[in-house]
């Protein structure tokens, strides 16, 4: 039994029809909760428009009778952002059937897609046309453009290409009273005065729906060169990157440091993952060189880097992918950490950022810090280090129960952040605030920041029905 009233309901079935409604409990179940199974919500429907002026007439509807919605794409988000809260009264509003490539014009190198298309279907769609949408994250398979605008999405190539700010030039916005803002404009330059498609980019859905984008393509990649690096320090993969990317400038498109932690989990849990060397080290990195050019001498190139880094005793091993198959082995290790760790019962996810020269310091002092004070928590460290990106992870100790860990949750979570405020650095790198860490922002966000959020909230959603509870 829905918890809106009867009239609401109907208002729904006329604007999306039988369709476009999940209201049994079974069939809601997977909108309810995320992937990890970390949040848990209610929701009184789901709802699932086929078209913008479906959102926009849902959004209005719910105005009207003043329900919350929350915006969902593939439920792929790692901060509790697409799940709605407890109370049952609120809609979830899934843009999975809006999953049109409505446009590919190779010559202007744009793409414009519905909000729900899934980011694989971009990235093939872009190949097929001889261009490359380069975001690039371990979800790609299930999460959506939209989901990835809303998050502002990062992964494993912003080194060369940046995140999704900077692969999107227009926007189309379903305003919280329901009026359509068509952005969707594939311009480089327009300084026709604010850019508002960056007030919407990272909002988490709490400014708006985003039903559809004008996205940047980039020339197609002809050859690929990736090796798996084993290090004795952090501080070693900081100096190496510095010597690749001095070599090899943009051709460097991923850098991504795991510590053996992190590749043990994989190897505990992952099929078919195997350690490359006979040895264990206690850093890698996974480099990946790329170029337009089909034959452009990236082996060499490399190879001229991890040897220098070898004799200046940063690098203990190393080994360059020879097929396909054993590129996507190397991949496989760094993509399956966050599958591996949910292996090993909870953890804490801290997506943070620093300067990249400070990396190594901040994982050796938090490190220790953590060690002493909470023993035997196991700090699965990793990430996109080339833009000083951390994820950060902490699973609980071998043994112990999930009730003590859980009491630790805050007491942890404050020794990492503080680390990261004395080095200037952000508690969510790519990941966004959602639900999880909307407190912490509160205390680690400078407050004429917040207060500046909070008016352009209130100016665009004076009743507070986007996605409540999440950011701020
Ligand atoms: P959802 O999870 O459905 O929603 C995320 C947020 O966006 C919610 O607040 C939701 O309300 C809002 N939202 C969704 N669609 C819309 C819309 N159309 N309009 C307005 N608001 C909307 N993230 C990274 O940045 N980098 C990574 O490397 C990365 N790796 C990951 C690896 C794994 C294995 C997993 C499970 C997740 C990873 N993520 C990563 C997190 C996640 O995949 C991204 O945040 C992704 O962009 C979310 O897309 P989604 O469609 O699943 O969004
Ligand atoms: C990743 O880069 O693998 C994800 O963003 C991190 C995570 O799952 O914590
Ligand atoms: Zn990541």
């Amino acid at each position: 039994m829905s918890k809106l009233p009867e009239e609401f309901i109907r208002g729904v079935e006329s604007v999306v029809g039988a369709l476009g409604i999940i209201g049994d409990a079974e069939r809601m179940h997977s909108y309810l909760s995320d992937w990890r199974n970390a949040y848990r919500g209610e929701a009184a429907l789901i709802v699932r428009p086929a078209s913008t002026e479906e959102v926009a007439s849902m959004v209005r509807l719910c105005n009207q009778y003043q329900v919350a919605v929350v915006p969902q794409g593939g439920n792929t988000g790692l901060c509790g952002g697409s799940i709605p809260d407890a109370s049952g009264t609120q809609v979830v509003l899934s843009l999975t059937r809006m999953n049109r490539i409505c446009e590919v014009d190779a010559t202007n190198e744009t793409m414009t897609v519905e909000a729900g298309v899934i980011l694989q279907k971009v990235q093939e769609a872009a190949a097929d046309a001889g261009r490359l949408f380069p975001l690039s994250l371990g979800a790609e398979g299930s999460c959506t453009i939209g989901g990835n605008l809303a998050t502002n999405a990062g992964g494993t190539a912003v080194l060369r290409y940046g995140n999704m700010r900077d692969l999107t030039l227009g926007l189309e916005v379903v305003l919280p009273d329901g009026q359509i803002w068509n952005g969707l404009r594939g311009l480089r330059k327009d300084n026709t005065g604010y850019d508002l498609k960056h007030l919407f980019i990272g909002s988490e859905g709490t400014l708006g729906v985003i039903t559809a984008a004008v996205l940047k393509l980039y020339p197609a990649v002809r050859s690929v060169t990736t090796a798996w690096v084993a290090l004795p320090s952090a501080d070693a993969a900081v100096q190496l990157i510095g010597i690749i990317r001095g070599l090899c400038g943009d051709r460097l498109t991923g850098f991504e440091l795991m510590s053996r932690q992190s590749v043990e989990f994989v190897l505990s849990h992952v099929v078919g993952c195997s350690d490359p060397f006979a040895e264990s080290h206690p850093w890698y990195v996974l480099i990946e060189l790329s170029d337009t050019q089909p034959d452009a001498p990236l082996n060499d190139l490399l190879e001229l880097g991890i040897g220098e880094a070898l004799e200046r005793g940063l690098v203990s091993n190393a080994v360059v992918a020879g097929s396909e198959a054993q590129v996507a082995a190397l991949w496989a290790l760094r993509e399956g950490i966050s599958e591996a760790q949910n292996h090993e019962g909870p953890s804490l996810k801290h997506d943070i950022s620093v300067p990249v020269s400070c990396i190594p310091a901040f994982i050796q002092s938090t490190d220790q810090r953590l060690r002493e004070q909470f023993p035997g928590v196991r700090i699965v460290a990793y990430g996109h280090v080339g833009d000083g990106n951390l994820h950060y992870n902490i699973s609980k100790p071998v043994g112990s129960d999930d009730a003590s860990f859980k009491a630790q949750q805050e007491a942890i979570m404050h020794v990492i952040y503080d680390a990261t405020a004395g080095f200037q650095g952000s508690i969510s790198a790519e990941h966004g605030l959602g639900q999880a860490k909307r407190a912490a922002a509160r205390l680690y966000k400078d407050p004429l920041e917040l207060e500046l959020m909070r008016t352009i909230k209130l100016t665009l959603d004076p009743n507070s029905l986007m996605n409540p509870g999440k950011v701020l």
